[in-house]
Order: structure tokens, then C-alpha cells, then sequence
């Protein structure tokens, strides 16, 4: 049985990928919009354009936070452009959204439907909000929350911070806080699968209008990833929080306990991960003894990227 889980996210490049891996692999009850990449109307009418594409036109949509918790509204159109998801030309959609809003939505799924996941990829203030309007009562009902964000070690939003955390800090903390289990799936995991030149064409060689929307939008963010910090390819940062979901076995996790700093002058934004129990070597992150301090969420430490574009590539093949 397909696990039953909302996405929601700033689409953006890679949380289209998301999207079609989610709508495959997963009972996709709903996807869920967010500021972030660009403005929320934007991240809205591209999450729709992907659905079209895709014909996911039943899966619901649902508007959310324009802007965060406290913080100042910053997009990101140095990576994903002025529309938030340039590189094809995609029709406009004939998709709306629902009337209800994001966090109302996720909050009225959580209580109808159980053992639901909610898969997050771009800023936390819908989940946030939810958690925060449903004072305990919502988490006790969530399964899970699996997010893109974060990192052990480098960022991308400035040396230490990643995107989607530093975009809504306080959003994170309260999520980090909270009492839904996490998985963080951040940049020193993502960064490894890299949409290199090979695996675009054979994207583009499976000849749907899917795939070669998808290869366009892989070459787009590749270009940009590549001129910004020089990587092989696009990193698919946001399907992996997907595969956290589907494929858990494209993922290795160990438990940490995770800060927010909300402060720091040079660190703001930045995921705090206790990993003092693991080995000093990054590229193996074997355990040594247990964490030092509880734990508040499982973190991946390790990626398989050939299982996850064996799979992907197969989903990619799937749709019209
Ligand atoms: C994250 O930020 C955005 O650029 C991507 O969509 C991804 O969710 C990576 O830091
Ligand atoms: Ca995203």
C-alpha cells in the first residue's frame, strides 16, 4: 500500500522532480505551496504546470505562506530564475488551487487521514503554522515529517546555511522542536546525486513531453549549480526527500539532535547537528557510541545515487 503523504513545497526545479517522483511512488493526497524559490503566487502556478504536464490534475493544491514566520521574504532567482522554474515554456495551467489554505489543509488531512507524511522541500512556515494552530494535537497525528533542508557542514544561502532553512529559521526550529519524528535530508547528501550530462539525455531520450520538460529543467539548474559553485550537475535535493518516504533504502540515517541558530552572526540559518557519536571521517559517518545528547531527528549521512536514478529515470518513464 503507497504510503499517503502531502508535499509541500516552492516549485522550483527540483521540487518538480519531487512532484512526479511523490506522484508515483506515494498516495499524493495534496501538495502544499510555499514562498521560497520566488513569490508563492509563482511557486503555486508552477506547481500546477507540473501536475498539467504530468496529468496529476486530480491531486489537490492548496496556497500557503507568502512570506515567513519573522524574518525578511528573500527568493532565490539566481538558481531557478525570475519565474522560479525557468527553462521550458509550459503552458498556463488550467489547474486552481483549492479555497483552503495551506496550513488549514495539512492540519484537516492530518486528522482525516492516518499514518500521514508530510514531505516538505522548500520553507518550513506552512508546517509551522499548522503545528503551531493545532497545539499538540496535529503532531500526534503526523507519521512523519521528511525535509529538504539543512546541511552537515556546508550551506548554500551562505557558507554554513542551507536555502530552505535559512529562508524561515524560526519555522525550522519550531518543526526541530516539535514532537513529529523528522528526517533531514540535507546539501551532504543531496550534493552527491548530481544530474550529470549522461543521465539528462537519457531523460531526454525517452522522447514524452514529461521527459523532455524534465531534461529541460535539469539542464537550467544545472547550468546555474554549476557557474555557482561549480558541481557536475543539478543536485536532486528535493526527490530525495521523497525517496526518504518511498525508498528509504536510497538513504542511510543516523539520530542526532539538530539546532536552528537563530542568532548567529556568521551562522544564522545553519542546522547545529550534533554528530559527536559518529566517526570523524565524512565520507563514511559510522557510529561509534550513542549520541551525546537526545536526539530530535534522524539525518542522512549517506546516499545510494545509482538506486535513486534507477528510479527516478523508471518514474520519469511513466508519464505522458
Ligand atoms: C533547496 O533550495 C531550493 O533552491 C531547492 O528547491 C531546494 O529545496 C536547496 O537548498
Ligand atoms: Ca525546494
Amino acid at each position: 500500500m503507497p504510503i499517503p503523504a502531502i508535499l509541500d513545497c516552492d516549485t522550483g526545479h527540483d521540487d518538480a522532480m519531487a512532484i512526479l517522483l511523490a506522484g508515483r511512488t506515494l498516495d499524493l493526497r495534496g501538495v502544499t505551496t510555499v514562498h521560497g524559490n520566488a513569490p508563492v503566487e509563482n511557486t503555486t502556478v508552477n506547481t500546477c504546470k507540473i501536475l498539467e504536464l504530468a496529468r496529476l490534475a486530480h491531486v489537490p493544491v492548496a496556497a500557503g505562506a507568502a512570506r515567513p514566520l519573522k524574518r525578511r521574504l528573500s527568493h532565490a532567482p539566481g538558481v531557478h530564475g525570475a519565474t522560479g522554474m525557468d527553462g521550458p515554456d509550459l503552458p498556463a495551467p488550467s489547474i486552481r488551487p483549492v479555497g483552503e489554505s495551506a496550513a488549514g489543509f495539512i492540519a484537516r488531512m492530518a486528522a482525516e487521514v492516518d499514518g500521514l507524511r508530510l514531505i516538505a522541500t522548500g520553507p518550513l512556515t506552512n508546517i509551522a503554522e499548522a503545528l503551531a494552530a493545532g497545539s499538540g494535537a496535529l503532531e500526534s497525528r503526523i507519521a512523519g515529517v521528511s525535509l529538504m533542508g539543512g546541511a552537515i557542514g556546508q550551506g548554500n544561502a551562505s557558507a554554513v546555511a542551507e536555502f530552505n532553512i535559512w529562508a524561515d529559521p524560526d519555522a525550522a526550529d519550531l518543526v526541530f522542536r516539535g514532537a513529529a519524528p523528522v528526517r533531514m535530508v540535507g546539501l551532504n547528501v543531496t550534493r552527491q546525486v548530481a544530474a550529470t550530462p549522461d543521465r539528462r539525455r537519457r531523460i531526454r531520450a525517452l522522447g514524452t513531453r514529461t521527459a523532455v520538460a524534465v531534461a529541460d529543467l535539469l539542464d537550467y539548474f544545472s547550468d546555474r549549480l554549476q557557474r555557482r559553485y561549480g558541481l557536475p550537475g543539478a543536485s536532486m535535493h528535493d526527490p530525495l526527500a521523497v525517496s526518504a518516504v518511498a525508498d528509504p533504502d536510497v538513504l542511510r540515517f543516523e539520530p542526532m539532535k539538530v539546532d536552528i541558530e537563530l542568532r548567529g552572526e556568521h551562522t544564522y540559518g545553519m542546522t547545529v547537528c550534533d554528530h559527536r557519536h559518529l566517526s570523524p571521517d565524512a565520507a563514511g559517518m559510522v557510529r561509534q557510541r550513542d549520541p551525546l545528547e537526545p536526539p530530535n531527528a534522524e539525518v542522512a549521512v549517506a546516499v545510494d545515487a545509482e538506486r535513486f536514478w534507477t528510479r527516478f529515470i523508471d518514474v520519469v518513464a511513466t508519464y505522458p
